[in-house]
């Protein structure tokens, strides 16, 4: 008899889904049978890719718009899946925003909604999905970081906060859950060929090179393997690995030093 692929009658719900590295998981949980609830703003980019990737792998796939940056969306959110009978064994946390630029100079609001994002909707998030898994006693979580986690990276101040926080809470969430059948995965790229990347780079007219620059699929493939192996941190990239080994072995007097030269080279005036 023929081998199931692994996401034979489960579903994943992945949020940020509606372009970039969002999507690229999307295709290869689709890849794999996992039928799929799409989560972002844009209700017709994910409808697109919805219709596409049902019809290219066979598998079932709803959209559910929803801006998570709004405090309550995510319990909406949960409580729609629970109403349309969608048991979600696999979520994950990939929506999220960048803002590149001195702390001072950024709109004081725009702080705010970096954090809404990137920390309250994703702690919102596991705070409603995580339950029903270990309830069943199986389920599956992949949170989207970043290589910015590791250090303070001036010119993306908040941004590598917010980043931090997720690698953090992850770490400790991968703890807490071990014995229960639940894992958890922090998937922390590094620079990766997207929107988020290409508008950063548009404000500040830096130009980066192509050796430093990730290809999104590749990316998303590491992610995926990662989350199903329930690896708890996964840097995609050996030049990635090697820059954040590296930044462990160094004082950090000495890399708030590195990062600093490196983050005012990145802005302008
Ligand atoms: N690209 C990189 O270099 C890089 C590196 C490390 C980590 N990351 C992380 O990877 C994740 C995905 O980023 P990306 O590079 O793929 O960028 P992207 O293409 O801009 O994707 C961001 C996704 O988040 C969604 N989103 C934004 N605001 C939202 C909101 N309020 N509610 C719901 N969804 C929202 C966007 O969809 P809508 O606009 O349709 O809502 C989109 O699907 C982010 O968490 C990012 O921090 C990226």
């Amino acid at each position: 008899m023929a081998k199931q692929p692994p996401g034979t009658n489960q579903t994943v719900l992945i949020t940020g889904a509606s372009s970039g590295i969002g999507e690229a998981l999307a295709a290869c949980f689709a890849r794999d049978g996992f039928n799929l609830v799409l989560v972002a703003r844009s209700a017709d980019k994910l409808k697109t890719l919805a219709n596409h990737l049902a019809a290219e792998h066979g598998v079932k796939a709803w959209v559910a718009p929803t801006d998570l940056s709004k405090v309550g969306n995510a319990a909406l959110l949960a409580a729609k899946m629970k109403k349309d009978k969608h048991a979600i064994d696999v979520l994950v946390n990939c929506a999220g925003v960048l803002e590149h630029g001195q702390f001072v100079k950024m709109r004081p609001g725009r702080h705010q909604e970096l954090i809404d994002l990137n920390v309250s909707a994703l702690t919102e998030m596991l705070a409603h999905f995580v339950p029903p898994m270990v309830s069943r006693g199986s389920g599956r979580v992949l949170n989207v970081a970043s290589i910015a986690a590791f250090q303070p990276i001036p010119s993306l101040a908040t941004y590598a906060a917010t980043k931090a926080y997720v690698l953090s809470l992850t770490e400790s969430l991968a703890e807490e859950l071990k014995g229960t059948g639940v894992t958890i995965s922090a998937l922390c790229p590094g620079i990766t060929a997207t929107n988020m990347v290409s508008m950063a780079t548009e404000s500040s007219g830096l130009r980066l090179p192509g050796i430093l620059v990730g290809e999104v699929g590749k990316v998303a493939e590491e992610g995926y393997r990662a989350c199903m192996k329930g690896e708890v941190i996964k840097v995609p990239g050996i030049i990635n690995l090697a820059s954040i080994l590296a930044g462990r072995a160094t004082p950090k007097w000495l890399l708030r030093k590195v990062t600093g030269t490196f983050g005012r080279a990145t802005v302008k005036g």
